[in-house]
């Protein structure tokens, strides 16, 4: 069984190391990146998960950003320790936090990644949204919090502020 918790900054380097366990080197080089650069993760929704002895297991972070005039979710990087893949822990951390983003503010949420993984919970390629180069734009993903909450939003994806609020 494992616990999800907020991220708090003791978390910060341990999370960091497993996201680089689970990703490819150079994962700051992705484009994505360039849109959390300077700019916080959204504490209240960012978190961890724990096993009963207090071993991390995985990860999800998401960070504020604007499309085109809009504020948006990035959904990301979100991890599972190799030992703990399949379980349905990844699953378990993005139901849970995305639950708790419309009681904050927030109705529209997107990604970069694996449609076959993503679908699942909900996401489906966006048109007309573009991230920063070099994107696949079939990576491009969203999910909206509300109805209708996509209609009509697209254009460039930008850095928001820090700590902005939906
Ligand atoms: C992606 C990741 C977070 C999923 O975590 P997880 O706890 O293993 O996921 P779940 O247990 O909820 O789901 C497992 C299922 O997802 C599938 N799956 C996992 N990654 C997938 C992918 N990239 N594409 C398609 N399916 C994928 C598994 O095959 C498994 O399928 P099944 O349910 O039919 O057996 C984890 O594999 C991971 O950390 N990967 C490395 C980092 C990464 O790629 N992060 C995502 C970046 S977009």
């Amino acid at each position: 069984m494992f616990h999800l918790n907020r991220e708090t900054d003791a978390d910060w380097w341990e999370v960091e190391a497993l996201y680089d366990l689970c990703f490819a080197p150079g994962r700051e080089a992705l484009s994505s990146y360039r849109l959390r650069d300077g700019t916080l993760p959204i504490a209240a929704l960012s978190q961890v998960a724990r096993d009963r002895d207090g071993i991390l297991a995985g990860a999800i972070r998401y960070w504020p950003v604007c499309v085109g005039e809009r504020p948006a979710l990035l959904l990301g990087p979100i991890a599972v320790h190799p030992t703990r893949q399949g379980e349905g822990l990844g699953g378990y951390l993005i139901r849970e936090s995305l639950a708790l983003a419309p009681g904050l503010g927030w109705n529209r949420v997107l990604l970069v990644g694996d449609a076959p993984y993503y679908q699942r919970f909900g996401f489906r390629p966006l048109s007309g949204v573009e991230m920063p180069p070099p994107t696949n734009p079939k990576r491009i993903l969203g999910m909206s919090l509300a109805p209708g909450a996509w209609d009509g939003v697209q254009g460039k994806v930008t850095r928001a502020p820090s700590q902005a609020e939906p």
